[in-house]
């Protein structure tokens, strides 16, 4: 019998990680977003962690659905909220994406961008992205956060344009547990921390991988559309954008194709 790479991982995990209080693997589930609702303990004293190695209903921000077949990396990490306002990490959002990319760099010495929020980009094509959500069990809130990670995976028709996977990008097929460990620990530490830190000790970490600054760009949040030089990123993840000689920052939304 073959065992999985990502069911060794996800054991390694558990057997290493005293922090992580549950984690489960699966060859197939809807959704980790969802089926990790079934793990989440009475009393929250750490993380509960989901792996699965296809998603039949993927699904990404803006609820699009997240093509997701074998080869890739699809796990949710739920993060106990304990009193923590939701006020308070909202932002933790926008860093998530900033953990994957630099796990890319620190595991497969990939230098990813990021397109504000939290698109993971290679070369301008879509390498990963994060989804963050909140859910309550047993009268208790958790802060989940969906990763996907196109590795050894296909690409459907559609996707292949503007998307990539890292085995595309160095030519063979990678490892996928030292890339989950990373960000998952990554995820960890900073959780940890973000209530008494907020975004503020990122800002720099984030600006230098963020995708498009100084050119051009349009952010959507919700009806509305604006237009302008994207000058960065404030204290509290907010995207700048200059037009017409004033600076607006943006909390939500998203920026739409790639700036020019
Ligand atoms: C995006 O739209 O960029 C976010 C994609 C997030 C996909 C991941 S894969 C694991 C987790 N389960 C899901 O259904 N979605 C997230």
């Amino acid at each position: 019998m073959v065992v999985s790479e990502l069911f060794q991982a996800t054991k390694r995990l558990k057997d290493n990680l005293e922090w992580l209080q549950e984690a489960k693997f699966f060859d197939k589930v809807d959704s980790t977003q969802k089926r990790i609702n079934q793990f989440l303990p009475k009393n929250p004293e750490g993380a509960v962690l989901v792996i699965a190695e296809t998603q039949s209903k993927g699904v990404g921000r803006q609820d699009r659905p997240w093509y997701s077949p074998p080869g890739g990396i699809w796990f949710t990490l739920a993060l106990p909220m304990k009193d923590k306002p939701l006020k308070k990490v909202i932002a933790f959002s926008v860093l998530a994406g900033l953990i994957v990319a630099e796990s890319l760099k620190e595991v497969n010495n990939l230098e990813a961008q990021i397109k504000w929020p939290n698109d993971v980009i290679y070369e301008g094509k879509k390498l990963g992205g994060t989804l963050s959500t909140t859910t309550k069990k047993f009268r208790k809130e958790w802060f989940l956060v969906g990763v996907g990670i196109n590795v050894n995976n296909d690409l459907s028709d559609d996707l292949k344009g503007i998307a990539t996977t890292i085995k595309n990008v160095r030519g063979q097929a990678q490892g996928r547990s030292r890339l989950i460990e990373s960000v998952v620990d990554g995820l960890w530490a900073a959780w940890n921390e973000f209530d008494r830190t907020g975004f503020g000790p990122y800002q720099n970490r984030y600006m230098a991988k963020l995708s498009g600054i100084g050119k051009t760009a349009t952010i959507v949040a919700g009806d509305t559309k604006i237009e302008g030089e994207m000058t960065g990123i404030d204290p509290n993840g907010a995207i700048l954008i200059k037009s017409n000689d004033q600076t607006k920052s943006v909390q939500a939304g998203e920026v739409v194709g790639l700036p020019a």
